[in-house]
């Protein structure tokens, strides 16, 4: 039986855990978190075992490094000391997969770029691997990547753009429901109902795109009748900017993405 060691028991470390042992419950789980109380009831619950520091686990085939990326340093130092040479698995953001070999010491990397949806098991996850990483152990990440959402191999410098896209594209998400459901409230919906009935379009509209296999703008085409009710909104939209905007908010994330490796 493998095992696999998460450091960092935050909202990453947490969700991968509860990903990873629901989708693959052969592995043997192991967290290490600083803060032990905190974490305790939840790693009983998935059956984890839980340490305090990475020089106390005995033998792991797997690491995954969920802390934040100004804690990996120290963590990967004392990593190396292990002389730890199984898989690394990075979730940091803006740190490349040589940037992990060199400071554990350890060339089988995988670096992953979940989103938070990972804590419902959703969203996209790109993967990418160091040129060390075998095919076998390849399969093994992606295997666990899909644990967290729907996995997508990516060169390593396409991270930026899915950081962009859906790491921190979750959030524009976020924003775009709620200016949804305030335009539900600004026509006479309680904010409540207009966010539900929010998210049931969008999820119909993500739906429709993905049965058909069409694009959303001849979706959009297909909407807008003539002098109707949703041309009149998409011309707001456009007046507004509004495909300029996202283009823009993406773009810009992923430059930060770009800046923080360098
Ligand atoms: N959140 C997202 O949406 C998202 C998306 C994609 C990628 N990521 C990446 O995921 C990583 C984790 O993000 P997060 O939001 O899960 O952060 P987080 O909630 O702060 O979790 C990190 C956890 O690691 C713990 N920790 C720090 N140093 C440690 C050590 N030496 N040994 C053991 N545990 C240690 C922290 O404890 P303390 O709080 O006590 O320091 C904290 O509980 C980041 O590198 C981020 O770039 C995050």
């Amino acid at each position: 039986m493998k095992t696999i060691t998460i450091i960092g028991f935050g909202n990453m470390g947490s969700a991968m855990l509860k990903g990873i042992s629901l989708s693959m419950p052969d592995f043997r789980l192991q967290i290490i978190e600083k803060d032990i109380a905190k974490s305790k009831a939840a790693c009983e619950s998935f059956n984890a075992t839980l340490f305090d520091s990475v020089s106390q686990i005995s033998k792991s085939d797997i690491i995954i490094l969920a802390v934040k990326p100004y804690d990996a340093e120290s963590v990967l130092s004392e990593l190396s000391a292990t002389h730890f040479k199984g898989i690394v698995i990075s979730i940091l953001a803006g740190k490349t997969t040589q940037w992990i070999a060199e400071r554990s010491a350890c060339n089988s990397v995988a670096r992953f770029m979940p989103s938070l949806a990972a804590s419902a098991g959703k969203g996209a996850v790109g993967v990418c691997y160091s040129n060390a990483l075998s095919i076998e152990n390849r399969k093994l990440c992606l295997a666990i990547a899909g644990s967290l959402g729907q996995p997508y191999e990516i060169a390593e410098q396409q991270m930026h753009a899915i950081t962009g896209l859906s790491g921190s594209g979750i959030a524009f998400g976020f924003a775009f429901l709620h200016g949804l459901a305030m335009g539900g409230v600004s026509s006479g919906l309680p904010y409540p109902q207009a966010l539900q009935i929010t998210l049931d379009m969008v999820e119909g509209a993500a739906a429709l795109i993905r049965q058909t296999g069409t694009n959303p703008v001849e979706m959009i085409s297909k909407v807008c009748s003539p002098a109707g009710t949703t041309i009149r909104g998409m011309y707001e939209l456009e007046k507004g900017g509004f495909t300029a905007l996202c283009m823009a908010a993406v773009q810009a994330a992923a430059d930060r993405s770009s800046e923080l490796e360098n």
